[in-house]
């Protein structure tokens, strides 16, 4: 389909009335597309909190199958599920008690088989989160570890070590968490005696994982392998820089040298990935493996895409980054150059289950992220986030590479910030004293229809509330309400779906700044296309314009108001265009 068509469709369609549970074409994904990561649109699903289809008030895989038409609708070519395994939920998940079933909350191994193959059926690939980092201590291997005690070699699969200090009362390193607090917690041997050390660079209930045990990387290596077997399209890989420390365990020196510090980035690292990458190799299609990697050496990030390695990894740069012109646009030259080296697809990440909604911070005077630097109370105004998380979500479509998409910023949903104390769940807020606002503001669950809680995210007569209460104002952001409104953020992404699929599906589709004045991020893909972000105070003139293929906001008076997204059709080469 060429950009001329899609245009035409576009406008043929503001008029239709559409069923979102109806999928338009059945095509299935086929093995012999091999590059189709490349410039996937990936749709992250937190079970919880997607839809819930027994009643329960958490999400499921019930639910998740009973809208598998809405994905389809919605455009997207594969899901990547935050973590469904059974877990005690000390980290929303990422307290994995066993890998290779899921957590009955959610459903059953059938379930996600059947759901895995119907999504297939539609096109969809399913990404599993696999968490090697750490692990519950729930789990059977930690729970080994701790009744063998000191010495042993159930002990050998984590980081168990004595303390320092001549009574061991201080932990062996001073190591800092990314979720506040310490890294360590001291056992209590059987006699009651307090006992060894155990290392977790997130919660208690996260012992981490020592990667230099064989059983450890086999576990890991089967659980790539049984997920695969079941038809998956990929992995996700959570915290993919982290798993192996130094085991002389120093500690973190003041400006560590690429590779040098003690639990990040660390070259062993690669090789790890490199057998992985093997395994995924050996499956029929591709099988990609996607690393969660905050780093804040490109170059070193970078690393991780050689072509033996992983296939993609997320852009965290371009997330952090404030509404700003020149921070954009050397964010995006940064990743497209740091990318080239290796032949890897750039992603582009506008939020994720970790991260405040893009309506909610682009609405604030600072519009910049930091993972573990989260505001709250801040004055919001979010009509001007709205206007501008629309106008990003149609910028980083545009641009060449993969995209995701975290459920709910397809209605344009803001931050919950208003949720009870009582209620809430993430171990970011209570173990930073209260003062990090946590996680859960952006893991409310899905409004569906209706004008009141559960907002048909639970089916009629429900036994319990959703897991977290939803706001009241969002009757007007539902799936339905949506659906029924072409200048809806629910339709901006369907449209800017179906158009990004165009063009990457054209030839030609390199990537080329066009400059057009300061606060203007302005770009071509090939001799057709023309993306406009105005992030100026001004509106701006669209030059070459040969038809407006999708605006993030009504243009006033043919040019483009500031907070906003144009894409074009270009008058640069109009023998091929149909206009
Ligand atoms: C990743 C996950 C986050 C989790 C952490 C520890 O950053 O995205 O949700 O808390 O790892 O597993």
């Amino acid at each position: 389909m060429d950009l001329s068509s899609v245009a035409d469709q576009l406008d043929d369609e503001a008029a239709d009335t559409r069923d979102v549970a109806a999928p338009r074409d059945r095509r299935s994904p086929s093995d012999a597309d091999p590059l189709w990561w490349r410039s996937a649109a990936i749709y992250q699903i937190y079970p919880r909190s997607f839809a819930d289809g027994n009643g329960d008030g958490v999400g499921d895989l019930a639910g998740v199958r009973h809208r598998l038409g809405y994905l389809k609708d919605l455009g997207v070519d594969a899901i990547w599920f935050t973590p469904w395994y059974p877990s005690p939920l000390a980290d929303g998940g990422y307290d994995v008690a066993d890998y290779t079933s899921i957590d009955p909350r959610f459903g059953t191994l059938e379930e996600a088989e059947a759901l895995i193959q119907e999504a297939l059926a539609l096109g969809i690939r399913t990404i599993v989160d696999i968490v090697p980092n750490h692990i519950s201590d729930q789990h059977p291997w930690f729970r080994a570890a701790l009744a063998a005690g000191p010495g042993s070699p159930e002990r050998d699969r984590f980081w168990f070590h004595p303390g320092k200090g001549p009574d061991g009362s201080e932990m062996p390193t001073g190591w800092e968490s990314s979720f506040s607090g310490p890294t360590w917690t001291r056992t209590t041997n059987p006699d009651g005696t307090p006992g060894e050390w155990y290392l977790h660079l997130f919660t208690p209930q996260q012992p981490d994982l020592n990667w230099n045990h064989p059983d450890v990387r086999r576990m890991h290596e089967d659980v790539l392998r049984f997920w695969f077997d079941r038809g998956v399209g990929g992995v996700r890989i959570d915290s993919a820089a982290l798993l192996v420390k130094d085991d002389t365990l120093p500690e973190v020196p003041e400006n560590p040298q690429p590779g040098g510090h003690p639990t990040q980035d660390r070259d062993e690292l690669h090789e790890i990935y490199r057998r992985w990458r093997a395994i995924a190799d050996s499956y029929p299609g591709a099988r990609i493996l996607v690393g969660e990697i905050w780093l804040p050496d490109i170059h070193r990030f970078a690393k991780y895409l050689r072509n033996d390695e992983l296939h993609t990894a997320f852009n965290f740069d371009f997330l952090a980054r404030p509404w700003d012109a020149a921070e954009l646009r050397a964010s995006i030259d940064r990743t497209l150059a740091a990318h080239a080296p290796v032949d890897a697809p750039s992603t582009w990440v506008l939020s994720n289950h970790d991260v405040t909604r893009p309506v909610t911070r682009y609405g604030r005077e600072d519009t910049s992220f930091a993972f573990a630097a989260k505001r709250a109370g801040t004055p919001t105004d979010l009509a001007l986030g709205t206007r501008r998380a629309r106008a990003a979500a149609l910028l980083t479509a545009a641009l060449p590479g993969a995209l995701y998409i975290y459920q709910g910023d397809e209605l344009g949903l803001p931050e919950v910030e208003d949720i009870p104390e009582d209620r809430l769940e993430d171990p970011m807020h209570f173990r930073s004293g209260g003062t990090d606002p946590g996680r859960d503001g952006c893991r409310v669950p899905l409004p569906w229809s209706g004008s009141r809680p559960p907002f048909g995210f639970s089916p009629p007569g429900a036994a319990r509330p959703p897991w977290l209460p939803q706001p009241a104002a969002w009757s007007s952001l539902t799936v339905q309400a949506q659906d029924g409104d072409p200048s809806s953020t629910l339709w901006l992404y369907r449209d800017a779906l179906r158009v990004r699929k165009a063009l990457n599906g054209a030839p030609d589709t390199g990537f080329s700044w066009r400059s057009l004045g300061d606060g203007v991020l302005a770009f071509e893909r090939g001799p057709e296309f023309l993306s406009i972000t105005n992030l100026s105070e001004h509106d701006v003139e669209l030059p070459d314009n040969a038809g407006i293929l999708l605006a993030s906001a009504p243009l006033r008076g043919g040019r483009l108001p500031p907070d906003s997204t144009a894409w074009l059709r270009t008058r640069r080469l109009p023998s091929r265009l149909r206009v």
